[in-house]
């Protein structure tokens, strides 16, 4: 069960990176290109749901984990060692406010006075919230299930 949820969590990561990078070309055309903002939103709207699946089976990792479950039984030892360290706290906080960032930022991007100001707002916010995706992936980690 915990491979097929690390798998997952694993192989979820692309489509996730994915959609961002559509996120943010359709933002960055929008405000280039005069086009309005419905498109843009969508592409921004299944990027934030790929974000929530990932939230959620990373939640799921975080408490079933037997990995975790063996850093936690001793927080000074992981605390101490920072391969460790990452999964439960670095990589979870890290990740946990991008998609808070992320879904804070679709309401007010969309909330915007007109199209102009909603690719700017969503581009602002996603590229953010991608640059802290980036850096919270554990790239030490396989980059497909099964890898390394
Ligand atoms: C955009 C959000 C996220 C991305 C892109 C992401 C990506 C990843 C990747 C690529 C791995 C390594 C998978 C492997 O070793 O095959 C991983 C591991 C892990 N992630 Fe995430 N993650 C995200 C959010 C979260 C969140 C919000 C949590 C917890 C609240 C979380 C908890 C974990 C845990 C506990 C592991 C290690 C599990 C284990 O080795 O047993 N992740 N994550």
């Amino acid at each position: 069960m915990h491979a097929i949820l690390l798998n997952t969590h694993n192989l979820l990561r692309w489509v996730v990176l994915a959609l961002g990078v559509l996120a943010l070309l359709k933002a960055y055309q929008g405000i280039s290109g005069d086009r309005p903002y419905a498109d843009a939103r969508r592409t921004g709207l299944f990027f934030t749901a790929a974000l929530h699946t990932q939230l959620l089976l990373g939640l799921v990792l975080f408490v079933t984990s037997p990995f975790i479950k063996t850093a936690m039984s001793d927080m000074k030892a992981t605390m101490g060692d920072a391969a460790t360290r990452v999964f439960v706290a670095e990589h979870p906080t890290v990740m946990v406010i991008a998609v808070v960032l992320m879904t804070i930022g679709g309401i007010v991007a969309k909330n915007a006075a007109n199209d102009a100001a909603r690719h700017r707002k969503a581009l602002v916010f996603i590229a953010i919230t991608m640059v802290m995706i980036l850096w919270g992936i554990p790239w030490q980690r396989p980059l497909f299930p099964g890898m390394g």
